[in-house]
């Protein structure tokens, strides 16, 4: 039996990268999914080759979530899992962070993830519950100062989390949300950061920098196994929790320029 047979799933960002991967195995597991993504393109592209729907959402905007939940809840009449997995990454540490860049990651990270909450919530609990499922990051655990507006829409995130997750607790609604908290998975956004970091002139990641996992960068699907897990009813007692994913990078070195390891230490 298919583990999301019949659910309505939104994925957001979901035209490459983990959120395409979570798009797929979705579709995989019997849920009607609607890939959503500011990239037209590929969003359309990847909803024809899973049978799903594409559907364009900017995050960042409200009144875009207002208006994708109700053609949804119009065209399917419910909606079980949201997976908020938009976001985006500046270089900048705490010093050189510019007020573009920092608006601009909290925005489509935190700003997004805040308003797929508020919109989701009333259409999960009017079909009886819900699972939604928050893309966080081991940048919201461990201190990544060349990203640091990335690690404060992390932490966000993360707290946010567990807010609703109470909220939808103390209200009853059998609505679940959790955080997952990936690194060194091999997608556009991990392969862009070496070129990055080079722009902002800022010291090589080395092989950290290709987001860590000491020994390989794992794969999407790495992650999109947690989210179907998430998403689906086997994890019903399960909200408000954090999921790290990164084979070990949060709890050994991790990602640090400098770091043991890289030219740039000094060790
Ligand atoms: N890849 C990793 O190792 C890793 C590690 C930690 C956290 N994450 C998080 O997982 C999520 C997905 O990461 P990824 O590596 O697949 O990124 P990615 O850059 O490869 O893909 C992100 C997708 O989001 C879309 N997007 C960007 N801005 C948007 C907006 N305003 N509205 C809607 N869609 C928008 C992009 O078009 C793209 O399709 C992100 O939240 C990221 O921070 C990834």
């Amino acid at each position: 039996m298919a583990r999301l047979a019949g659910k309505v799933a939104i994925v957001t960002g979901a035209a490459k990268g983990l959120g395409a991967a979570d798009a797929r195995l979705f579709a995989a597991e019997g849920a009607n999914v609607i890939v959503t993504d500011v990239d037209i393109t590929a969003g359309e592209a990847l909803a024809a080759e899973i049978g799903g729907q594409f559907r364009r959402l900017d995050v960042r905007h409200e009144a875009e979530w207002q208006a994708l939940v109700a053609a949804v809840m119009a065209e399917h009449g419910r909606l079980d899992i949201l997976v908020n997995n938009a976001g985006v990454v500046e270089v900048g540490s705490p010093e050189s962070i510019t007020e573009d860049s920092y608006r601009f990651v909290m925005a489509v990270s935190l700003d997004g993830t805040v308003w797929g909450c508020k919109h989701a919530i009333p259409a999960m609990r009017a079909g009886g519950g819900g699972s939604i499922i928050n893309m966080a990051s081991i940048a919201s655990i461990q201190g990544e100062p060349y990203v640091a507006a990335y690690c404060a829409a992390k932490g966000g995130i993360e707290a946010y989390t567990r807010a609703v997750a109470v909220h939808c607790a103390q209200g009853r609604m059998n609505i679940r949300c959790n955080s997952v908290h990936p690194s060194g998975i091999d997608t556009p956004m991990v392969r862009s950061m070496p070129d990055k970091v080079a722009e902002a002139a800022l010291p090589t990641l080395g092989d950290q920098g290709q987001g860590a996992g000491l020994n390989r960068l794992g794969e999407p699907n790495d992650i999109a196994h947690m989210v179907v897990y998430l998403a689906s009813d086997e994890s019903r007692f399960v909200s408000g929790q954090a999921f790290v994913i990164d084979n070990t990078a949060s709890i050994t070195e991790g990602i640090v320029p400098g770091g043991r390891g890289n030219s740039a230490s000094g060790d």
